[in-house]
């Protein structure tokens, strides 16, 4: 008789976001007058910048004449993107990645999930804790952990995030397992915080010694406004052997709803004389079909002038709102991470997390997302998105000081 994949009765009832979400569906039906203000999710909530509008629509009516209609595109995205990409975010920093090393795929979050399908079931990996969930939960699936046990799965190493290392873990961290694989994710989600090229050369150093693999989440590279801070692993010397690194448009040029994003796996990764990017790319092209093709015109769109310029506007209009978001929790006297070359504000309120939520939630209607949800370093803490509206977030300021304040 059939039976199920049972590693999915280990995991939490719901994914972090659907559980606030039922928890917001229910607020907002039991009060449907009142004005709820999402700073929870990092949703994006401005239009795609005219530029990139344009070459959809391009792309959409090229998809209307026989003569410029296409069918399937090549798994690993259309050259001309993939181009684009290795010049503009790689070649151009110093970064040795070329277009070959790139793989356009419809989601960041579907290819940091996915990833971990490479590797065998029985190496040590190592997840930051505050964590995006995703990483966790998608090694939960495969079988790599055993059971949750105070809010930890036993089988993962988890390096802490914690106010004295201002959120941004080093190998030292780790304990005396070690670890095989690394996720890591700057500018951080949820915390904010950013690592100093020193910070990422140690995880460089430490994978190249070891053997070890980093699966760097840089989804919100974009954010980094700091000229001193690394933007791609990618300029640490050596990463292009030990890391791999996820991209995303969704912040970066508005396309939570659009779906684009692309991964880069270096040729120079050999693991027992097989290339990492030989891999992926029999897992990608027998498991994805490609990103629709005016979608991908859209995203090479982003890196012609008038686009840089656009999604540069895009990106400090989300920058103001992380800003004034700062400011004020600032000024109630909450210590503050992020909200600088990052779109999430890290605030310790110092109360249990979902409490603070549901405070927020009834007695304000202001959606955040608690930091518990993260993992249990994330207790006493909420995190504060900046994607929103200028006039919402001003709004939202305004309900959070007078509940919290
Ligand atoms: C978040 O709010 O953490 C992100 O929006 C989640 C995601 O990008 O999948």
């Amino acid at each position: 008789m059939i039976r199920l994949n049972n590693n999915f009765n280990k995991l939490q009832a719901s994914y972090l976001f659907v559980e606030i979400a039922r928890r917001v569906n229910e607020h907002a039906a039991a009060n449907p007058e009142r004005k709820l203000i999402k700073l929870g999710i990092g949703d994006v909530t401005r239009p795609l910048p005219p530029s990139i509008i344009k070459a959809f629509h391009e792309g959409v009516d090229e998809q209307a004449e026989a003569s410029s209609f296409r069918g399937y595109g090549p798994e690993q995205g259309y050259a001309f993107l993939r181009e684009a990409i290795a010049e503009a975010d790689f070649t151009s920093r110093g970064c040795p990645i070329t277009a070959d090393d790139i793989f356009v795929s419809d989601g960041a979050k579907c290819d940091t999930g996915n990833f971990q399908e490479l590797f065998a079931e029985d190496i040590t990996i190592a997840v930051p804790d505050p964590v995006y969930p995703v990483y966790v939960d998608t090694n939960v699936m495969a079988g790599r952990t055993g059971e949750a046990k105070n809010g930890r799965y036993e089988g993962l190493v988890y390096i802490e995030g914690t106010e004295e290392n201002g959120f941004v873990p080093s190998p030292a961290d780790l304990p005396e397992t070690g670890a095989d694989l690394v996720y890591l994710c700057f500018p951080n989600n949820p915390t904010g915080a950013t690592a100093t090229r020193a910070q990422l050369g140690e995880w460089v150093d430490w994978a190249l010694a070891q053997g070890s693999i980093i699966l760097f989440d840089a989804a919100y590279e974009a954010f980094i406004t700091n000229p001193e801070l690394p933007k791609s692993i990618y300029e640490i010397p050596g990463a292009d052997k030990c890391a791999v690194e996820f991209r995303s448009f969704s912040k970066t040029a508005g396309f939570t709803g659009t779906r684009c994003a692309f991964t880069v796996v270096p040729g120079a990764i050999e693991i027992d004389g097989v290339k990492l990017r030989d891999m992926w790319n029999r897992r990608h092209s027998t498991k994805f079909n490609g990103v629709s093709y005016p979608v991908q015109k859209a995203a090479a769109a982003v890196y012609s002038p008038e686009g840089k310029k656009e999604t540069r506007e895009l990106i400090n209009y989300y920058l103001g709102n992380a800003k004034i978001i700062s400011e004020a929790m600032t000024e109630i006297g909450f210590q503050i991470w992020g909200g600088e070359n990052s779109p999430y504000v890290w605030v310790k309120t110092g109360e249990d997390s979902w409490e603070t939520f549901d405070k927020l939630l009834k007695g304000a209607d202001v959606v955040v997302t608690p930091g518990s949800g993260f993992g249990n370093m994330g207790e006493g803490f909420i995190r504060i998105s900046a994607f929103n509206d200028r006039e919402n977030v001003l709004e939202a300021i305004k309900r959070i000081v007078k509940a919290l304040g």
